[in-house]
């Protein structure tokens, strides 16, 4: 209660009768600043306030914690007290912060409660993996922290096209490969678009951070930038800076980098030219999206192209596992490698959606737009 109102929400506690064995009306309604609900209150007053209005008035209702009975209650429609009767009576969205023994939540009948709760729209935080109040028990079951339940809050509430409460990890730019101390191997990513991402990211509210390889480019304002050489310290990076709701892979990552740098400058003489020897860079892209934890709700490729720019798109789309492939055709008479402007198509499981050409900002602030549709 005190997160939430620390963000300008106004808070309408209802206590259970097993809430008020934890905690008192007086604490509650001291916390919250607003009266509290309870069934010896609703009892006495249900014609000046009515668990159908308490229900209605309000932009989002949260039970926070719901035990495992409460959540078997609203999966069949039962309401025998103000608080189930309330989640009854609701057409707002509900957000449910499950806690429980790690056993309960395992159980099959709670299994189903919470598959068919899911399926009704209701909409869940946690439970988190800990310990419980019981000595010596750990696992599933944990009632998420007071921060993420907020930011949970934030999220279902913030307006269309709004990232508020979202964390949304972006990689820009080439990666360079040491040869030696002084020589590269590089590419001519110039980071653009993916830096104009990041800033749009931003600019819709969200936690942002930005991965780049070696740009000239500015820091995006309001955006944590990681700045990296490498492909393997790129990986590093995304991986330090996970979890994300959204991560958009937009770096020129090079494919491959010299099997072993020179530690001192490579001189010409009488070898003749050095023969460099390659090896294959991690795919951070594809190692983040068949991750089994802590996996981003959506995970966005780039596909660069110069021939069959669309058959490739897809190719990738499925071998890399990506919800969404930005594809775009790089041959150098589009200009785009570099370029003020980008003309994409949009490739997921269900089509191709094909975009004029646009500045690079009008881009990113679209993709923006339809990925925050999307997690919804
Ligand atoms: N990518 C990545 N790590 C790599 C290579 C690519 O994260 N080591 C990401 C890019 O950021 C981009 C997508 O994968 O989002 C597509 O990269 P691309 O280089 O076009 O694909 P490749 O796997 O290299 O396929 P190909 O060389 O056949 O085009």
């Amino acid at each position: 209660m005190r997160r939430l109102k620390e963000r300008g929400a106004i808070v309408r506690p209802i206590l259970t009768e097993g809430g008020a064995k934890f905690v008192t009306p007086l604490a509650v309604g001291a916390i919250a600043g607003e009266r509290v609900f309870t069934d010896l209150f609703d009892l006495a007053e249900e014609n000046d306030v009515g668990h159908i209005r308490l229900a209605r008035d309000t932009d989002l209702v949260l039970v926070a914690p719901a035990t495992a009975y409460l959540l078997a209650k609203m999966a069949n429609g039962l309401a025998d007290d103000l608080a189930s009767a309330a989640l009854l009576a609701t057409d707002r969205p509900v957000l449910v912060a499950p806690a429980m023994n790690p056993r309960m939540w395992a159980n099959a009948a709670t299994r189903r409660n919470v598959e068919r709760l899911r399926q009704d729209g209701v909409r869940f935080v946690g439970p988190n993996e800990g310990t419980m109040a019981e000595r010596g028990e750990s696992g599933l079951g944990r009632m998420a922290e007071p921060l993420e339940i907020a930011a949970a809050v934030e999220a279902l509430l913030a307006p269309a096209g709004s990232l508020k409460g979202r964390r949304v990890l972006i990689t820009s730019g080439p990666t360079h490969e040491p040869i030696d101390p002084v020589r590269v191997i590089a590419n001519r990513s110039s980071g653009r678009q993916g830096h104009a991402i990041a800033a749009a990211a931003a600019r819709a509210g969200a936690e942002v951070v930005l991965v780049s390889g070696p740009v000239s480019l500015p820091d995006p304002e309001g955006v944590t930038t990681l700045h990296v050489e490498t492909a393997r310290e790129m990986l590093a990076a995304v991986e330090g800076a996970l979890p994300a709701d959204i991560a958009v892979f937009a770096a020129a990552v090079a494919d491959w980098r010299v099997a072993e740098a020179s530690a001192e400058k490579v001189k010409k003489g009488k070898g003749g030219p050095p023969a460099l020897t390659f090896v294959e860079n991690p795919d951070i892209l594809a190692t983040i999206a068949k991750r089994v934890d802590n996996r981003p709700q959506l995970v966005i490729g780039f596909a660069a192209e110069t021939t069959n720019v669309i058959e490739n798109a897809r190719e990738k789309l499925t071998r890399k596992g990506c919800d969404l492939v930005v594809a775009n055709d790089v041959s150098p008479a589009t200009g785009i490698m570099g370029g003020d402007r980008n003309e994409v198509s949009l490739v997921t499981a269900s089509g191709v959606e094909s975009w004029d050409s646009l500045p690079k900002e009008d881009v990113a602030e679209r993709l923006i737009d339809r990925l925050s549709g999307m997690l919804r």
